[in-house]
This record gives structure tokens, sequence and C-alpha cells, in this order.
């Protein structure tokens, strides 16, 4: 199993090359193959982003700047879920705050953070262009609109039964 130091699997390296491969310059199979160790562990972590960096011929700064832009990456650990409650203006005046608080309350946790039991994640997000159901939310990647604290709580129900 993959862990935060051990080295990229041979078979992950040949797939980074090959996705580096189609590109005019290795540096263009970026998102795609950081978005590939995520899949392995949930997360970069500095030793792989060293790792694919290297593969790409590309700095490690460079890389990290490309992998912090990107709010679908993440570079610190996440739990098995994650919730990204938007916080852009939309959301924001259709009461994004007190469903926030409602979360944090509920999971004890704050923004940034993840719960205990490594079930979940909440994180703050710009605009996920669902204004027009505001408040909305991207759980795992699937968008959620009209949020309101009921759909929270049967949403913290199911994630946390769900592996
Ligand atoms: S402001 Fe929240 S989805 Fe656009």
């Amino acid at each position: 199993m993959l862990t935060a130091e051990a080295p990229l699997s041979t078979p992950v390296r040949a797939e980074i090359l090959a996705l580096a491969a189609q590109e005019p310059h290795p540096r263009g199979a970026s998102v795609a193959a950081l978005r590939l160790v995520q899949a392995r562990l949930g997360w970069i972590s500095t030793v792989h982003l060293r790792e694919v960096a290297d593969l790409l011929g590309m700095s490690v700064d460079d890389l990290d700047g490309i992998a912090t832009y990107f709010n679908l990456l993440f570079r610190r650990p996440v739990g098995r879920h994650v919730v990204m409650l938007c916080d852009s203006v939309s959301c924001w005046i259709m009461g994004r705050e007190p469903l926030c608080a409602h979360m944090c309350r509920t999971l004890g946790i704050r923004p940034g953070e993840t719960t205990a039991d490594n079930a979940i994640t909440l994180l703050p997000t710009v605009c996920i262009g669902h204004c027009d159901h505001a408040p909305a939310m991207l759980v795992d990647g699937t968008l959620h609109g009209d949020v309101d604290t009921a759909t929270l709580d049967r949403l913290i129900d199911t994630l946390r039964d769900t592996p």
C-alpha cells in the first residue's frame, strides 16, 4: 500500500511517464500525474511531489505551484470524504455561514480540519458554479445545491457510514 513516505510504485511511475509522452512538453501532464498520485493515497505528499517533478523534468516549486493552485488537489492528508462548502458571495448571501457553523458544531472541527475518526474533512472553496442553487457544496466531487441543515445532517450520517 502506498504511504506518504514510500516511493511511487513502478507501475505508477510508468503511468506518469506515459501521460507525459502524450504531451508536447512533459509538464503538460502535471495535473493528470498529480491526480493519479492523489487517487492512490488521497493526497499528494512532498515525497511524491518531488518524484513527479523529477519524472516530468520540472522544478519542485513549479509543480507545487500547480498543486496548490487547484482546489481539488490536496497537499495535506484529508479524511475518507471531503466536503467543500462554497464561501463565495451568492452562497454567503444565501446562508453559507450558519450552515458552516452547524457543520463545524456537528463534526467538532473547524474549516480545514478532519474529524477524529478520519471520516470527513471540511474545506472552504471558491464559487463552484452552482450559484442559482446556493448555498452549494461539493462532496467527494459531487455537486449539491440548496443545502440546508437537514441535508447536512443526513449527509454527515451517510458519510460516516461509508468507507
Ligand atoms: S457562489 Fe457558491 S456556487 Fe457560486
